[in-house]
């Protein structure tokens, strides 16, 4: 098994589930002409995520890690009008391109997009009394993670859902030996998660034209 049929799969369920619009299709195109990392979430993850938005009728979502867009889109997909989707983009450039996919997408209104570290932009809402969020989908630099879970606590409410990506890393997380900062980071904050007494979490791996990693899921008791 290898990352060719992975791809492959992935491929057959964005096309039997007809998973991809000719506008998330563009907003890859927009990403890729603009060089961005090739480290979006896959389709299939994409909708995952918007049937969990909308299984728990989230109005409020919060993402830290913008990147260009692409699953900013299938989160905010996934709320009524109202709903509105606040997200976190530390490098410029990244947040110019989701900009543009937003309103390409027809999504501006919806989303507000904040150009800042997320360390910052969190801070900055706890201390303006922010109104918490329904769901808080953690996809930015991984060593900050730990933070960002702590500061996600202050803008959550009982119930709501934290995801957080790349928490597997080729399996890496699970070798005590790997001192990459990035699955420091993961670690640091699997260990935080389980050990607050706020939160029910897990974890599940995936394979997918994203090669093999995985999410961790929380729930705000
Ligand atoms: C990386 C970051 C991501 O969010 C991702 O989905 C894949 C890779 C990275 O920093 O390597
Ligand atoms: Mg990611």
């Amino acid at each position: 098994m290898d990352k060719q049929i992975w791809e492959k799969v992935d491929g057959y369920f964005a096309q039997t589930f007809g998973l991809e619009d000719s506008i998330l299709q563009q907003v890859q195109e927009n990403c890729r002409r603009a060089e961005l990392p090739a480290i979006s979430i896959s389709a299939p993850q994409g909708m995952f995520l918007q049937i969990l938005v909308a299984g728990i009728r989230a109005r409020r979502i919060l993402e830290v890690g913008t990147l260009g867009g692409y699953s900013g889109i299938w989160l905010a997909r996934g709320m009524p009008e109202e709903g509105r989707l606040v997200t976190v983009e530390y490098e410029a450039k990244h947040a110019g391109v989701a900009q543009s996919n937003f309103a390409l997408a027809g999504l501006d209104r919806k989303i507000q997009l904040i150009n800042d570290s997320g360390s910052r932009a969190l801070k900055q809402m706890i201390e303006n009394g922010e109104p918490a969020f329904d769901l808080i989908f953690l996809d930015a630099d991984k060593p900050g993670y730990a933070e960002y879970l702590e500061l996600s606590l202050k803008l959550a409410h009982s119930g709501t859902v934290i995801v957080a990506d790349n928490v597997v890393r080729n399996g890496e997380v699970a070798n005590p030996e790997c001192e990459e900062e990035r699955v420091v980071g993961i670690k640091r904050y699997l260990q935080a998660a389980a050990a607050s007494p706020q939160l029910l979490s897990t974890a599940l791996q995936t394979v997918g034209s994203k090669g093999y990693d995985g999410f961790s899921i929380s729930i705000v008791k």
